[in-house]
């Protein structure tokens, strides 16, 4: 998977991206993120990306200029790396935006299956709606709640992504049993000591017993998801409604 990240703040987004295990993928060569500069491609001769909006309001826009050039650059660069294996499949764009669909795990697993992903982050009031309509595939915001710019954003999309790209995670950073990876939330977990501030380890956990401590691991997620979240608990028990009792299936069934 490789990541393209169209930003006026590149270094924010390389630095935040390349600790930790996203940083381990990259070196592993799991994943590959490029930062690209938009103010490299402004005609402007100051340098400007930026202007004041048609009809009034404050603030200022990205203009379309800089910003069309440079994804024309990356996606010229990426066709020639695709050439042999992809055909010229076009890559998507995400616009990271507060206007966007909210971003899930179920959307993360799908653009997880991409070969390459372009974010466009933008800054000031936004972006000039033209561009937009031309270069963007989707629209994707991460909650209902307004940042000063796309960066963390899109930085938490490509960490979100990542992690389900096959290798990036090791066998012990699974990510098929925690929270969202099958409608629910994770189940609470335990480790040393025994006992801690008086409270002990459930028995069941300690019992070694292993289908009891798959049934008490699926309660506890259904209590927590109920208590929490109770829209995502609805969402589940809609798709998974609880069998009726043995008896009354063969009751049914006469
Ligand atoms: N840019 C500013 N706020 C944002 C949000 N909540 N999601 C995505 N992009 C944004």
């Amino acid at each position: 998977m490789h990541f393209h990240i169209m930003t006026l703040f590149p270094e924010m987004v390389l630095d935040g991206l390349h600790t930790s295990i996203i940083g381990r993928a990259v070196e592993k060569g799991c994943i590959s993120v490029e930062a690209v500069n938009i103010r490299d491609y402004t005609r402007d001769k100051h340098k400007k990306v930026d202007d004041y909006t048609y009809g009034g309001g404050a603030g200022m826009l990205m203009q379309a200029q800089p910003v069309y050039d440079c994804w024309k650059a990356l996606e010229e660069k990426i066709a020639v790396r695709k050439e042999d294996s992809q055909g010229n499949k076009k890559t998507r764009v995400v616009y990271v935006t507060p206007q966007g669909e909210v971003f899930t795990q179920r959307k993360a697993a799908e653009l997880s299956r991409e070969e390459d992903l372009i974010f466009l982050c933008g800054h000031y009031e936004g972006i000039d709606e033209r561009v937009l309509e031309e270069i963007v595939t989707d629209y994707i915001s991460i909650g209902d709640y307004v940042l000063t710019g796309g960066e963390l954003p899109a930085m938490v999309m490509v960490d979100a992504i990542s992690r389900l790209v096959p290798g990036v995670l090791s066998n012990g950073e699974s990510a098929q049993t925690e929270s969202h990876a099958d409608g629910l939330l994770e189940y609470p977990q335990y480790s040393r000591p025994e006992v801690w501030h008086d409270k002990k380890v459930p028995d069941v956990l300690l019992s070694g017993h292993h289908a009891n401590i798959e049934k008490w691991r699926l309660e506890q997620s259904l209590e927590r998801t109920r208590e929490r979240r109770p829209e995502m608990y609805e969402a589940y028990i809609t798709a998974h409604p609880p069998k009726p009792p043995k008896n009354r299936r063969r009751q049914e069934r006469n």
